[in-house]
């Protein structure tokens, strides 16, 4: 590698020329963590969405474990991208340009996906974007509500983050206003899941049972909302003193001998999160004047959160835009719908030899 074609932005690459009636086809693929997954664009238009999971081969380690992910990325990606292509009744040469993640995500999953797009990019001769898979979880709410509008404010929960962002341009312009201290709210549930007993990811199941328990049997601190915590971190989070109060609320309970009220305790843990994350949202969405909150993320299933910003949203007068389940978990149409975000906007494909970026900062969108 030489300097002169490291240098951000240098591309030896055109400019992505494609029909522009009918937008860029681009096939998004996916590998940051226990999906693979694949996806064909034509322009706003999905026109095939594979999902290859390994979950189950980790659910008995209580975790995922990445050798065991990027193995069954390497089984999976080539029945998965050909899959997607004939779905959307193409081939390699149909497509205008290939988008992949780049990061952030687990480094060995990355580096499996991101070698194989490069390979089919650099065989078909198709020019290839290393993604920011975060903004990707943004950009797939195009496919149900349309077009972002230009003040638009992002809150992205996932496993891996809780992040407010700026959403200026898509393609160009994201800012980052927030973001947890410590755990994000995903990982918050996975660990109190963990302790009641419940397989991975414990999101899930918590959710379920919190929709049959008391959300005020437990008092659960809601981090960095009040005194002076909360007014230094306005639009942070940190979820690891929720963690950590349930977890000793529940084992003074054993410890005492007495039963467990899992029921109630996933809903007093779910209703502090999903409080603490569509309050703060909101008053995001008032300092920076946005009408318009897109949810983005695994998290974003959760139904006590869902529940939490359509009230507050219709409260505050915020459209709150949360996807359908299935593309709120990772998936390749965010991907692509990335990449088709970024060919229409003239940002130039990434340099061929791009690295992986496993802790890929939220305000880059793509690699240079
Ligand atoms: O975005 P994602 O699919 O993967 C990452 O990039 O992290 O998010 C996975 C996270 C896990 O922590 C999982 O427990 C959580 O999303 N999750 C849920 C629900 N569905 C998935 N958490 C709470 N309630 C749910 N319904
Ligand atoms: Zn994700």
């Amino acid at each position: 590698m030489t300097n002169e074609i490291s240098q951000p932005g240098a591309s030896p690459m055109p400019a992505v020329r494609y029909d522009l009636a009918n937008g860029p086809v681009v096939l998004g693929i996916e590998s940051t963590c226990d999906e693979t997954a694949a996806a064909v664009v034509r322009g706003r238009t999905l026109l095939s969405n594979v999902v290859a999971s390994s979950m189950d081969e980790h659910a008995r380690y209580g975790g995922v474990i990445p050798e065991i992910a990027s193995r069954a990325h390497a089984e999976a990606f080539v029945p998965v991208v050909s899959k997607a292509l004939s779905d959307a009744g193409m081939d390699i040469g149909d497509v205008d340009a290939i988008a992949v993640s780049a990061g952030p995500g687990l480094a060995g999953c990355l580096a499996v996906g991101v070698s194989g797009a490069k390979a089919l990019a650099w065989a078909a001769g198709k020019p290839i974007y290393g993604i920011n898979h975060v903004i990707g979880h943004v950009c797939v709410t195009q496919l149900q509500f349309g077009e972002l509008p230009d003040n638009t404010l992002a809150l992205i929960v996932s496993g891996g983050h809780t992040s407010l962002l700026r959403v200026t341009d898509i393609a160009t312009h994201v800012e980052v206003v927030g973001s947890t201290l410590d755990d994000a709210a995903g990982e918050c549930f996975d660990k109190v899941a963990r302790l009641l007993g419940f397989p991975y990811p414990g999101g899930p199941h918590i959710d379920r049972h919190a929709q049959h328990g008391d959300p005020n049997a437990l008092k659960v601190p809601m981090g960095l909302t009040q005194g002076r915590a909360g007014a230094e971190h306005p639009f942070d989070f940190s979820f690891s003193g929720v963690k950590t109060a349930v977890a000793r609320w529940v084992e003074s309970r054993r410890a005492d001998g007495l039963d467990v009220p899992v029921d109630d305790v996933c809903a007093s843990l779910a209703n502090s999160v999903a409080t603490v994350l569509s309050r703060k949202a909101m008053s995001a969405c008032r300092k920076f004047d946005a009408t318009t909150l897109i949810v983005g993320g695994g998290f974003s299933a959760n139904s006590q959160l869902r529940a939490a910003l359509a009230e507050a949203g219709k409260e505050a007068g915020v459209d709150v835009r949360i996807p359908e389940i299935k593309l709120c978990t990772d998936n390749g149409a965010m991907v692509a719908m990335l990449g088709s975000n970024l060919v229409e906007a003239g940002v130039r494909p990434s340099h061929p030899d791009f690295a992986i970026d496993s802790a890929m900062p939220l305000d880059r969108i793509s690699m240079a």
